[in-house]
């Protein structure tokens, strides 16, 4: 997968994008991530990229040139999947997103400023806007970070066991069951026997029941 990021504060994706999971993702060639810094397409010398909004009121706009001529230029290398506007008011992200977002080729993902950008962008380019929650960070940068580690740690290859992204809390329905490691027993507190006992079914049984009772207890809304 290839994913373009728009962004006028490139330097706050490098490190999200260059550690752990997502560096592994790209050194073993299951992604390539490109940020691009806006400015290179601003209006003027001054590196204009946003101007004031029509009929008044504070804050700034996104323009229409700058990120068109970005997304048109980007463009010239393949057709994009998906092009995703990261704000407040789009779909919340959950791990069905994630999930269908990670089966393309293609992605751009445009992150925000100020006001956010020109609504005709968003009428003529954008295919999928996405919030990461009910509440507004100051750029769309962590929220890019935030969804293209999602998607990331999905694609074939990335993580070291090929089942664990499918016994992640979410990908069931439910949220993850309780895990243990050694030793068994730390300072009196034990390791549920049924973990020891070594037989795989009856393990996840207790796994599926306690993946349920969790989920009963902290997100019932899932349930529903
Ligand atoms: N930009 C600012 N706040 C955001 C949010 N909650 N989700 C996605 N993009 C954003």
């Amino acid at each position: 997968m290839h994913i373009d990021i728009l962004s006028v504060l490139p330097e706050l994706l490098e490190s999200p994008l260059n550690h752990s999971i997502m560096k592994r993702a790209q050194s073993k060639g299951h992604l390539t991530v490109a940020v691009h810094p806006l400015r290179k397409w601003a209006v003027n010398a001054y590196g204009q990229i946003d101007d004031y909004q029509f009929g008044g009121g504070a804050g700034m706009v996104m323009m229409c040139e700058p990120l068109v001529k970005a997304i048109e230029e980007l463009q010239q290398e393949g057709p994009y999947d998906a092009i995703i506007y990261m704000t407040p008011d789009g779909e919340r992200l959950e791990q069905k997103t994630a999930n269908r977002l990670s089966l393309k080729e293609r992605l751009l993902i445009i992150c925000g400023h100020y006001k956010g950008i020109d609504q005709r962008v968003r009428d003529h380019f954008v295919t999928h806007e996405i919030s990461i929650g009910d509440y507004v960070l100051s750029g769309g940068e962590l929220a890019a970070a935030v969804l293209v580690d999602a998607i990331g740690r999905l694609l074939p290859g990335v993580l070291g066991d090929e089942t664990s992204a499918l016994t992640d809390s979410f990908q069931d329905g439910l949220l993850a069951p309780p895990v243990y490691t050694r030793p068994a027993d730390f300072r009196g507190w034990k390791v549920p026997d049924i973990l020891l006992s070594g037989d795989p079914k009856k393990v996840d049984e207790w796994r599926h029941d306690q993946a349920v009772k969790r989920t009963e207890e902290r997100r019932p809304d899932l349930l529903d």
